[in-house]
C-alpha cells in the first residue's frame, strides 16, 4: 500500500482593490503562507472508497454519497475528473488555520489543499494554472461571481496583481513589508457582501463605477510604490481604499473602529480585507510597531491576531507566473 503524505495550501489576503476586482479592475494580493490548509491523505484497503473529514467542522462525508454541490466533495471530483481517475480508496483529512468567512481565502485554500492531494496521489504535478482552474469551478458554484483572485493567488502562492480573465502577473515588490492580520470575530460570507455590492450597482451604476475607478486608480499607485520600495506611501492608499470600501458599503462600525485603532497605534495604514463587513483587516506597519499594533487591535476586541512579512519579490524570478 502507499504511504501517507500531506499537502497543504496558503490563505491569502488582499492588499487593494477588493470588489472593484469582480467588475474587471486591477487588485492586488499576497499569500499568507504562515496560515494554510492541510490534507493528510491516508490509502484504504481496496474496495473502502474515499472518504473526506473536516476536523474542524466536524464532518466526514463518503466522496460516492456526498451531494453534487458538497464544496469538498466537489474538488475532489474535479481533480479526479481531469486526471481520469475513479474513485480512489483514500482518507483525506483536513484541518485548517484559516477562519471561515473571514475574508483570507479559507475556502479556496481548501479546495486547492484537496486538489493538490489528488495530484500527488496521482503522481502528478499540480501545476498552479490547473490547480486555480479547479478551484475557481468550486468558487464558481460556492459564491456567484467570483473575480478568481482568491483561488489565483493560493494556487501560485505569488504576489500578483490580478486582472478578473487575465493570467496573473507576479508583482515586483523592492522591499520586504510586515502586515498585522486581524480578525474582526464577525464571520461574513463573501456571497453576501458581493450581492449587496451587486445591488447598489444596478441601483446607480455611474456612482458605483466611479467608486471602482478611484481603487482602481489606488491599485495602480500602490503597484508603483512596492516596485519602488516606497513602502510608507502604501499606507495612505490602503486608508483611502478603506474608506471607498466604506462608500461601497461593505465596511462595519467594528472594521472601521479596529482600523482606527491601528491606525492610533502608530500603523503605516489600515483596512479592511476580502468581502467586507466583518472578517479581517490588515495594517500595514514598520516591523518595530508590530507588536504595539497587535496589542491595541487585541485590546479594542480583535480576535486571532496574525503578523506576516512579505518578503521582496522580482519578476525577473524564476518563479514569475509569466
Ligand atoms: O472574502 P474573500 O477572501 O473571499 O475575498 C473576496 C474578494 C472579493 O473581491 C470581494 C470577491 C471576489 O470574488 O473577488
Amino acid at each position: 500500500m502507499r504511504t501517507p503524505f500531506e499537502v497543504s495550501a496558503c490563505g491569502k489576503v488582499i492588499l487593494l482593490g477588493e470588489h472593484a476586482v469582480v467588475y474587471g479592475r486591477p487588485a492586488l494580493a499576497v499569500p499568507v503562507c504562515g496560515l494554510r490548509a492541510w490534507v493528510r491523505a491516508e490509502p484504504l484497503p481496496e474496495g473502502s472508497g474515499c472518504w473526506i473529514a473536516a476536523l474542524d467542522l466536524p464532518e466526514t462525508i463518503r466522496l460516492s454519497t456526498a451531494p453534487p454541490d458538497h464544496p469538498l466533495a466537489m474538488a475532489v471530483r474535479l481533480a479526479l475528473a481531469h486526471l481520469g481517475l475513479p474513485e480512489p480508496d483514500l482518507r483525506l483529512t483536513l484541518r485548517s488555520d484559516l477562519p471561515i468567512a473571514g475574508g483570507l481565502g479559507s475556502g479556496a485554500s481548501v479546495s486547492a489543499a484537496l486538489v493538490r492531494a489528488i495530484f500527488r496521489w496521482a503522481g502528478r504535478p499540480a501545476d498552479p494554472e490547473v490547480v486555480s482552474a479547479l478551484v475557481y469551478e468550486v468558487e464558481k458554484h460556492h459564491h456567484g461571481t467570483p473575480s478568481g483572485i482568491d483561488n489565483t493567488v493560493i494556487a501560485y502562492e505569488r504576489p500578483i496583481r490580478f486582472v478578473r480573465g487575465q493570467p496573473p502577473v507576479l508583482l515586483s515588490i523592492a522591499r520586504p513589508f510586515t502586515l498585522v492580520i486581524a480578525d474582526s470575530g464577525i464571520p461574513s460570507p463573501t456571497r453576501e457582501t458581493v450581492a449587496a455590492v451587486r445591488m447598489g450597482w444596478e441601483r446607480e451604476p455611474e456612482r458605483y463605477e466611479r467608486l471602482f475607478d478611484a481603487i482602481a486608480a489606488l491599485v495602480r499607485e500602490a503597484e508603483a510604490c512596492l516596485a519602488a520600495g516606497r513602502i510608507e506611501d502604501l499606507g495612505p492608499l490602503l486608508d483611502a481604499n478603506h474608506q471607498l470600501l466604506q462608500e461601497l458599503g461593505v465596511s462595519s462600525h467594528h472594521l472601521d473602529h479596529l482600523v482606527r485603532i491601528a491606525r492610533e497605534a502608530g500603523a503605516l495604514g489600515a483596512k479592511l480585507t476580502g468581502g467586507g463587513r466583518g472578517g479581517n483587516l490588515i495594517a500595514l506597519v514598520r516591523p518595530e510597531q508590530a507588536t504595539s499594533v497587535a496589542h491595541a487591535l487585541q485590546a479594542a476586541g480583535a480576535r486571532a491576531i496574525y503578523r506576516t512579512e512579505i518578503p521582496a519579490t522580482s519578476p525577473a524570478d524564476p518563479s514569475s507566473t509569466r
